[in-house]
């Protein structure tokens, strides 16, 4: 494996170096950078992020850094921003300090495998439109931590491209692409996406109502941005406290994104009330089936069967037939013929 180093900093570079013994590596100063040889196999990127300048040159430094296939990102533990930052910047995995060699090293081995089994199209629809969707949501994301404006535009551009890359190739290549995003909560939102693409696409919605559910989608979640990653990523069962917490994500989403330019009712509803159920039992409205749009029907069948098939490092990916199953079981809160409908979506590799 090649390796590329670019940071800051000439101890930084040389700390790095060593960390990596062995390692086939090239280095250079971020400020002179002009990217990473294209044939590099992964590039590492370490610089202070609250050094306005380092932001500027990494973000010029995108498009080059793109065509690198793993980047892994090392960033300040100590500021959970940095991490969106990280994403934003094109950073395929990201690692906080302290990280030490054999943690980086089991990093580059964990990036290596997906592409062993998946070789590199030059223009993969599905990668391209995963790597898109993961920077707008990892903007979407840091933007919602720091009070700021979304960018709206951005999303939906994302959407649209998540939403042409299903109508162009099979939900199961989607699924097998997004799998692999490090981010749980990026991963989650990008299979929601596509998932509700596919589904509008198998019940024939015209295609302007495929690109708003699918930017309702892409914004069902962003309201986690408010909520604790100890919760968020927990590894394990969440107590009575945490789920209060948990829960409260759909209605921060809908007050942040209230009065945003180009975010429409119907987007704040699907976003408010992705968790509503038919039988009342929902959250955080106890809307019944008359109050529930269709939007929001379409997605939050995309939303429970997504969060059934993610991959996530404390739960492996349930097969589609059973969480089919799950669906199917859940009568009285998902509508019985849109499920009957999501059948195809579900199964149909
Ligand atoms: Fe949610
Ligand atoms: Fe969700």
């Amino acid at each position: 494996m090649t390796i590329h180093i670019i940071a800051d900093s000439t101890e930084r570079i040389s700390g790095l170096r060593q960390s990596l013994g062995s390692q086939d590596v090239t280095s250079s100063l971020l400020n002179d950078a002009t990217g990473a040889p294209k044939s590099s196999d992964a590039v590492i990127v370490r610089a202070d992020f609250t050094v306005a300048r380092n932001l500027v040159t990494l973000k010029a430094l995108v498009p080059k850094l793109a065509k690198v296939e793993r980047r892994i990102f090392i960033v300040d533990g100590r500021n959970r921003l940095f991490v969106s930052q990280a994403y934003a910047l094109s950073a395929t995995h990201v690692l906080e300090t302290p990280v030490n060699g054999s943690r980086l090293l089991a990093t580059l081995r964990q990036a290596e495998t997906p592409c062993r089994s998946q070789p590199v199209v030059a223009a993969d629809p599905a990668r391209e439109a995963s790597a898109g969707g993961a920077r707008s949501l990892a903007s979407m994301f840091s933007d919602m931590r720091s009070g700021r404006p979304i960018d709206v535009a951005d999303a939906r551009a994302a959407a649209a491209a998540i939403a042409d890359a299903i109508a162009e190739q099979r939900l199961s290549n989607w699924l097998q692409t997004v799998r692999h995003h490090h981010e749980g909560t990026y991963q989650h939102c990008l299979l929601v996406t596509g998932v509700a693409a596919q589904f509008a696409l198998k019940i024939g919605l015209p295609s302007a109502d495929v690109e708003r559910l699918t930017f309702a989608a892409m914004l069902h979640d962003i309201g986690k941005a408010k909520i604790p990653l100890a919760i968020l990523d927990k590894p394990a069962k969440l107590t009575d406290e945490e789920r209060v917490v948990i829960e409260t994500h759909p209605a921060a989403g809908y007050d942040a994104l209230v009065g945003t330019a180009g975010v429409s009712d119907e987007t704040l509803d699907a976003v408010r009330h992705h968790h509503e159920y038919l039988d009342g039992s929902g959250y955080p409205d106890a809307l019944c089936a008359p109050s529930i749009s269709d939007v929001v029907r379409i997605l939050t069948i995309s939303d429970v069967f997504a969060a059934l098939v993610e991959d996530r490092r404390y739960k492996p990916p349930m097969p589609r037939p059973k969480a089919y199953e799950i669906l199917c079981e859940m009568r009285g809160k998902l509508e019985a013929p849109l499920v009957g409908a999501f059948r195809e979506v579900a199964l149909v590799l």
